[in-house]
């Protein structure tokens, strides 16, 4: 089969697309040809050495997918030959090999049926964003409904993001540098929008939402960003930690914390069991259902332009960025 390998971890650029012995499903598992992957940031922090996985090389990056089932494994039930189906986030492309190839074994629990409704395109890259997002919401016991800001909102976990918070009745405000995707932000669900490079955004937010404060954030750039974020918190505000796309904090005064009794919690959709993530994907794929959202993709590149791919996603494109695996 063809597959983009990883030879080193010196970056997303030494990518090499190669001929490579196709897997074979193993037990418990199932053989599947990925028609379409998705990209995320994270593949590239993997080639670049900095996330926690070190799989062996040559390492096949691919977190997301859609494909058609081919073989099934010994102990699999419930599965069918040519059946279609999304990879749910698993060790896929992190510890294992991913959907960057023409196949992928996957264990069987690590599958779900496409949704209804659903486009192949919508369903391949909405697994990783949604669940991180619902993780986002979710993990705080005593969050009624309120008022959610996003930064980063028109990325992948942003847009998942705005669309959860929606279902669950929240009010949300989403952050964005550019005046275009702003609005189409406020398409997709958010009331109020606002450019965090702007010197007075905290004061203009502040006082749009007034008498009301913040009552989670949801964090996807960190850097500057995050102190600001901080500073238009309510009593006993939140900040769900996603990402550091800015990178790490500069600088970070506790105390800031400490009167409103602010709270910080970070998000590592990798930390659901199998058993979670199936059942945080059936209450993602609810909640949408509920207010009739649907995943936005943005662009979709051939199987070959995997390079342009990365490219694009780095200039912070609106919708998921695909790969046609399959033609
Ligand atoms: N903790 C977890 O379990 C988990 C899971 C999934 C993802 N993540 C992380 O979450 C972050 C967001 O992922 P994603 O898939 O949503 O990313 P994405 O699709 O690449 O989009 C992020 C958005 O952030 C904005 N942005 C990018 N670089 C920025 C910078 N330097 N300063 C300010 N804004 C910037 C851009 O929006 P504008 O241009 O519109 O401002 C961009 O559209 C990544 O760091 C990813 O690795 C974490």
């Amino acid at each position: 089969m063809k597959a983009w390998l990883l030879d080193s971890f010196s970056g997303i650029e030494s990518l090499r697309l190669a001929e490579t012995p196709a897997p074979v499903a193993g037990e418990g598992e199932v053989l599947v040809e990925v028609r379409f992957a998705a990209l995320n940031p994270a593949d590239r922090y993997l080639a670049e050495k900095q996330y926690p996985a070190k799989p062996p090389l040559p390492h096949i990056l691919g977190r997301d997918g859609l494909g058609i089932v081919r073989g099934i494994g010994q102990k699999v039930s419930g599965f069918q030959v040519g059946q279609e189906c999304i990879i749910l986030r698993s060790e896929i492309g992190v510890n294992r090999a991913g959907t960057f190839a023409q196949f992928v074994t996957v264990p069987a629990e690590s599958l779900a049926a496409v949704p209804d409704d659903w486009s192949a395109t919508q369903a391949a890259g909405a697994a990783l964003v949604y669940l991180t997002a619902y993780q986002a919401l979710t993990q705080w016991t005593d969050l009624p409904a309120g008022i959610i800001l996003i930064t980063g909102a028109s990325g992948g976990v942003g847009i998942a993001s705005i669309q959860l918070a929606r279902a669950l009745g929240h009010t949300v405000v989403a952050l964005s540098r550019s005046p275009a995707k702003r609005i189409d932000l406020q398409k997709l669900g958010a009331q109020y929008t606002f450019d965090p490079a702007e010197a007075d955004w905290i004061k203009d937010l502040k006082s749009t939402i007034a008498p009301n404060r913040v009552d989670l954030a949801i964090d996807n750039i960190g850097g500057q960003l995050l102190p600001q974020v901080i500073q238009t918190l309510g009593d006993h505000g939140k900040v769900s930690l996603v990402g550091q796309l800015a990178g790490p904090v500069p600088q970070f005064n506790t105390a800031t914390l400490f009167f409103r009794r602010l709270r910080l919690g970070g998000v590592a959709v990798g930390a659901y069991t199998p058993a979670e993530t199936t059942d945080a994907w059936r209450m993602v794929v609810e909640l949408l259902a509920r207010v009739n959202a649907k995943p936005v993709v943005g662009r979709v590149f051939d199987f070959e332009r995997l390079p342009d791919a990365f490219g694009w996603l780095a200039q912070g494109p609106l919708g998921k960025v695909l790969l046609r695996v399959r033609g």
